[in-house]
């Protein structure tokens, strides 16, 4: 298969085994929002469920929290959101990135050479009206980073959590950018989901949790069967940071448009606490009853997008093979990943097979997230399986009248046993979980 694999492919795979569709299709299309459809839906539940589960569930140093999309809109102006982006600006068509008018000389990117947009007065967020009057006094704004949400929420976890520092605070949600150059699927959109942590330090161990973290998350990608070739870390230069930004690593993956960042590591220092505080004359700082001091918190951020990571889970599952001369896609996902963990398959649709192939469907239902078909050919159906990354498919022929057992063939290795029907689910659990079959699965030679 060729190295590069072009992102047409995998729309059109998206679109017709149902992971992705134009939002509002039968309208036109509505631009850069796009929806995810019963295997998408899947997918996307189950990189925020690892992301939860290493972030979070594993962890006695971070909890989870949940807050609303609409904040005070105060906390827009204490951010920097509502100041930073109303001058006139420009984007680069190349590199995005986006210049104030006023400093551009020629009408290139100063960093690439690209070319640049019209200027135009530019606020990144998202505004409506709370309430029933359409007036300034009731703007509020869509958020366009879940961040905001842990900085207020600081103080209210830290006393209910009885924790001590360092202390993370994770969410997973809905994010809204009015992005001027959205584009390359669901690599930039207007709307889309970020997973956060804002892990808050005592200043002077900042540097050590910020390396701590730059590992932990690339090791993630790893963990989730990302090929290591295909990513790699980046320093922001000086002139690059944000302004809240002492520091900070974007991990890349080299996605079919080139290397683009994948989540953002920074290490904010005491920015968001010292504005919170300024804006809202709460004082955030925390007593440290070990040193017997009070200070504010510095905070470590990874922050990572979505959308973003299920593209470059598809792209770097994405695989053509010759198999018996016919080429075969798989999508070579993770098992833990994979929106179906198993298909059944009666080898016909034979009034015999039916039933028993029923049977054990409602039985590994509760168990999996499992499909069932009988339609069209054997060959087909596991081709069908093998586009949308099912990691076991579980064929009913007639011998399994007789003896009562069925075949497991496997996605990579294409490799079957067969095995008794009440030893099935246990077997397919051990097998989801990592244990070898015949042959060794890519994936898990892949995480060696
Ligand atoms: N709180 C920090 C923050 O939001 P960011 O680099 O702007 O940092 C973090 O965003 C991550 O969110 C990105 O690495 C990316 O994965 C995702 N992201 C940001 N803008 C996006 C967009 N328009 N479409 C899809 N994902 C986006």
């Amino acid at each position: 298969m060729p190295d590069k694999v072009d992102m047409e492919k995998i729309v059109s795979l998206c679109k017709r085994r149902g992971f992705v569709f134009q939002s509002s299709e039968i309208y036109g299309g509505l631009g850069s929002c796009w929806d995810y459809g019963p295997m998408g839906v899947e997918l996307k539940r189950n990189v925020k469920d690892a992301w939860w589960k290493a972030i979070v569930q594993e962890r006695d140093d971070v909890v989870g929290i949940d807050t609303s999309i609409m904040m005070h809109p105060k906390v827009w102006k204490a951010s920097g959101h509502v100041d930073s982006f109303t001058d006139p600006l420009v984007e680069c068509k190349s590199c995005h990135l986006r210049w104030r008018a006023s400093e551009i000389n020629n009408q290139l990117c100063p960093k690439c050479g690209g070319e640049l947009t019209e200027p135009r007065m530019f606020n990144l967020m998202f505004k409506t009206f709370m309430g029933p009057v359409e007036e300034e006094a009731s703007t509020v704004y869509l958020r366009p980073e879940t961040a905001q949400g842990m900085f207020v929420n600081f103080e209210n976890v830290i006393t209910t959590s009885r924790k001590k520092l360092p202390l993370g605070i994770a969410q997973i949600g809905k994010s809204f950018r009015n992005e001027i150059t959205p584009g390359n699927f669901i690599f930039k959109t207007r709307e889309f989901e970020q997973m956060e942590l804002e892990y808050f330090v005592k200043p002077g161990t900042d540097e050590y949790w910020f390396d701590y973290w730059v590992k932990e998350r690339f090791d993630w990608y790893i963990r989730l069967g990302i090929r290591k070739e295909k990513l790699r870390l980046r320093q922001h230069s000086k002139d690059e940071l944000a302004h809240y930004a002492k520091d900070c690593y974007d991990i890349e993956y080299l996605f079919p448009i080139g290397w683009s960042e994948l989540e953002g590591i920074a290490n904010r220092g005491d920015y968001d606490l010292t504005q919170h505080a300024k804006h809202s004359g709460r004082d955030l700082s925390y007593y440290d009853g070990e040193s017997n001091e009070r200070f504010l918190p510095y905070i470590i951020e990874p922050s990572a997008g979505v959308d973003r990571s299920v593209l470059a889970l598809l792209i770097d599952a994405y695989h053509e093979e010759v198999v018996e001369g016919e080429t075969r896609v798989v999508l070579r996902l993770h098992p833990s990943l994979a929106s179906m963990k198993v298909a059944v398959l009666p080898l016909s649709r034979n009034e015999k097979l039916t039933p028993l192939a029923k049977e054990i469907y409602k039985q590994l239902c509760p168990s999996f997230m499992t499909c069932y078909d009988d339609s069209q050919s054997i060959g087909r159906r596991y081709r069908r399986q093998d586009e949308v990354g099912t990691p076991f498919c579980v064929t009913i022929d007639f011998q399994s009248l007789e003896d009562n057992q069925v075949t497991i063939r496997e996605r990579d290795s294409l490799a079957q046993i067969r095995v008794p029907v009440e030893e099935l689910e246990k077997t397919l659990e051990a097998k989801l979980q990592g244990e070898s079959f015949e042959a060794s699965p890519l994936w898990a030679t892949r995480q060696k």
